[in-house]
C-alpha cells in the first residue's frame, strides 16, 4: 500500500499520451480498490471472527496475573457433540430455545474442573470430551468456571457452592424441557467433586451419576456432608482417591471409593518438592489419567475390597465371589456394571495398583508357597513371567513375608503387563540382610493364579531358592487336588 506511488506525468516526455492516460487510469483504479480493501479488511475479519466464535467456543484462557488479582466466578457451559466435531458451543443459562445443538433425549455429562492456580485451560479436557464421545452418542457440557477458579483456594472453595446452584438452575432447566435427571452423569476433579455433590444434594440425589477424581481435602476435611460430596448426591457415586495425603481426600465419599496405590502416592510422580510444580500437583492430576485409561479401555484394573491397602499388598483381600461371576470391580467409567451389587453394599472401599504410566493396569496373581524347611523364614520374593522374550516382574518387597513349614504363605503378585502363555517363571528369594550368612528356601510347592482370566493355576514343585540367586523353572499346570 505505502509503496504505491502515483505516475509523475512529467516524467514521460518521450512516451505517448495514450499510455500516460492508461496509467493513470489503472492507478485510480487500483487506489481505489486499495481504499475498498481498507475499509472492508475489518469487517470481513469480524465476520470471520464472529463466524468462529460461533463455531468454536473456547475454554476461557487466563494467566497467572488474573489468579494473583483474583477473578469472579462466571460459569460459561461449552456443549461438545458428535456432530459438531469436537468444537463447543456456548449454551444460554435463560433460554432453552437458543440451545437448540443440545437433545435433551441423549444422556448429558458434565465435566468439572477444579482450582486452577495459573489460570491455563485444563489440557485434560479435551481429550476426556473426545473420550466421552467415543464411547457414548451424549452431550458433553464442559463447565468452564476458570473466572472464579483461577483466584485464591479459599476463594476458589467459597465459589463451589455458587457454581453447584448456577449448574443446578440449568440442569432444572434441562428437565422443564424434557432432559431425564438419572440420564445426567457429572464427572469433578478436586473441587469439580464438590461442584457434583452440590449439584446432586440439590436436586435430592437423583442424578445418575456422580464420578469424582481426587474429591479435593483442603477444606473439606472434617465438614458435615451437605458440605461436601457424599453418596447420597446421587444415585450411584464412584470416587477415585490419587492424592488422599496432600491435595485429595483420605474418607470414603460414594458408593465406591478406589484407593489407587493405596490413595496417597502415586508410582512415577516425584517424591521430593526439587521437582518443582509437578511435585505438587502429580498425585492429585494422576486422578484424570487413570480415569482417561478406563474410558479409552486401554486397559482395565480390577478393584478388590480391603479395610486397607497393607491387607490388600499382604493378599488378603484377593475374594470376589459376593460379586459373583462379574468378579471384583473394574475401576473407572464402566464401574457401573456393578452398580446394583455396590448400592446393596452401601459402600465398598476398593484397592488398586498401578504402574507409573499408560498403561496404567498391572496384572495380578494370587502366589501361594508351601516350604519343608524346619525353621521359619522371613523374606522378598522377585517373580519374572516368561514368554518369547517378553518378561514380566513383580517385586513382592513392600514387607518381608514368612514362609513356615507346611503351611501356605499367600501373596500378592502384581506384574507390570500381561504374559498371555507363560513359558518360564524366574525366581528370587532374599532377605536384605547382608550380614548373616545366606540362606537356603526349600520350596514344597509354588502356585500361581491369574486373578483376573479364567485358566488353570501354574505350578512347580520342589524348588531350591538359595538366597539372591535367580532360578528359572518351568511350570506345569497344577494338579486338579491342589487348587
Ligand atoms: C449462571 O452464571 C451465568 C454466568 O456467570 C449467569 O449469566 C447466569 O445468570 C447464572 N445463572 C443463575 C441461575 O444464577
Ligand atoms: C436426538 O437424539 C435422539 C437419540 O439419539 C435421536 O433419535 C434424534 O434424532 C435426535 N434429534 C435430533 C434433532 O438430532
Ligand atoms: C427436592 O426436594 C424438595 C423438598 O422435598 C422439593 O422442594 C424440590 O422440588 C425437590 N427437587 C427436585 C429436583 O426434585
Ligand atoms: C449408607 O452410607 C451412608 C453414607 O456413608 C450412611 O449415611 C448410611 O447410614 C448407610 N446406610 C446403611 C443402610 O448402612
Ligand atoms: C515371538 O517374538 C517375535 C519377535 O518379537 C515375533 O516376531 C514372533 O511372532 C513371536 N512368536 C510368537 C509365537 O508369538
Amino acid at each position: 500500500m505505502d509503496t504505491i506511488s502515483l505516475p509523475d506525468p512529467d516524467d514521460g516526455r518521450i512516451e505517448t499520451r495514450n499510455i500516460f492516460v492508461h496509467q493513470s487510469l489503472l492507478s485510480s483504479l487500483l487506489v481505489l480498490s486499495m481504499f475498498l480493501w481498507q475499509l472492508l479488511t475489518p469487517l470481513l475479519l469480524i465476520t470471520v471472527q464472529t463466524y468462529e466464535a460461533q463455531q468454536c467456543e473456547k475454554f476461557t484462557k487466563l494467566n497467572i496475573g488474573h489468579a494473583i488479582i483474583g477473578t469472579r466466578l462466571t460459569i460459561r457451559l461449552l456443549l461438545y457433540t458428535r456432530e459438531n466435531g469436537f468444537c463447543g458451543s456456548l449454551m444460554s443459562h435463560i433460554d432453552m430455545s437458543a440451545n437448540s445443538q443440545l437433545n435433551l433425549s441423549r444422556p448429558t455429562t458434565f465435566v468439572i474442573h477444579g482450582f486452577r492456580p495459573t489460570g491455563s485451560p485444563p489440557v485434560w479436557l479435551k481429550d476426556i470430551t473426545e473420550g466421552l464421545l467415543a464411547r457414548s452418542d451424549i452431550n458433553v457440557i464442559v463447565v468452564d468456571w476458570n473466572r472464579g477458579a483461577a483466584t485464591s483456594y479459599f476463594k476458589a472453595v467459597e465459589n463451589t457452592k455458587k457454581a453447584g446452584a448456577n449448574i443446578t438452575a440449568f440442569i432444572e432447566m434441562m428437565q422443564n424441557h424434557g432432559a431425564s435427571l438419572s440420564s445426567i452423569h457429572l464427572i469433578g476433579f478436586s473441587l469439580g467433586a464438590h461442584i457434583s455433590g452440590f449439584i446432586g444434594a440439590s436436586l435430592n440425589g437423583s442424578v445418575g451419576r456422580i464420578s469424582a477424581l481426587d474429591p479435593a481435602g483442603l477444606m473439606f476435611r472434617g465438614t458435615p456432608t451437605h458440605d461436601r460430596l457424599d453418596s447420597t448426591d446421587a444415585q450411584f457415586v464412584d470416587v477415585l482417591h490419587t492424592d488422599s495425603d496432600a491435595l485429595g481426600f483420605n474418607e470414603p465419599l460414594g458408593h465406591i471409593d478406589f484407593y489407587a496405590n493405596g490413595g496417597k502416592d502415586q508410582p512415577g510422580c516425584p517424591k521430593t518438592i526439587f521437582s518443582g510444580e509437578s511435585y505438587f500437583k502429580c498425585d492429585h492430576q494422576r486422578s484424570v489419567a487413570l480415569y482417561m485409561d478406563s474410558l479409552t479401555r486401554t486397559c482395565a484394573s480390577r478393584a478388590y475390597p480391603c479395610s486397607s491397602y497393607k491387607d490388600f499388598l499382604n493378599g488378603k483381600c484377593l475374594e470376589c465371589d459376593q460379586f459373583g461371576a462379574a468378579g471384583c470391580p473394574v475401576f473407572g467409567y464402566d464401574v457401573t456394571e456393578w452398580k446394583d451389587a455396590l448400592l446393596k453394599l452401601n459402600q465398598t472401599k476398593t484397592y488398586f495398583t498401578t504402574n507409573p504410566k499408560t498403561p496404567f493396569c498391572m496384572t495380578n496373581y494370587r502366589m501361594d508357597v508351601v516350604i519343608w524347611n524346619r525353621d521359619v523364614h522371613w523374606g522378598y520374593v522377585t517373580v519374572k513371567l516368561h514368554y518369547n522374550g517378553t518378561e514380566a516382574v513383580a517385586k513382592i518387597e513392600h514387607t518381608a513375608s514368612e514362609f513356615k513349614k507346611y503351611t501356605e504363605t499367600t501373596l500378592l503378585a502384581q506384574f507390570d503387563k500381561d504374559i498371555q502363555r507363560v513359558e518360564k517363571v524366574s525366581l528370587k528369594f532374599s532377605t536384605g540382610n547382608v550380614l548373616k550368612p545366606k540362606q537356603k528356601l526349600r520350596v514344597l510347592r509354588i502356585r500361581l493364579t491369574h486373578l483376573e482370566r479364567e485358566q488353570t493355576p501354574l505350578c512347580r514343585y520342589d524348588v531350591l531358592l538359595e538366597e539372591n540367586r535367580e532360578v528359572t523353572v518351568r511350570p506345569i499346570p497344577c494338579e486338579r487336588s491342589s487348587f
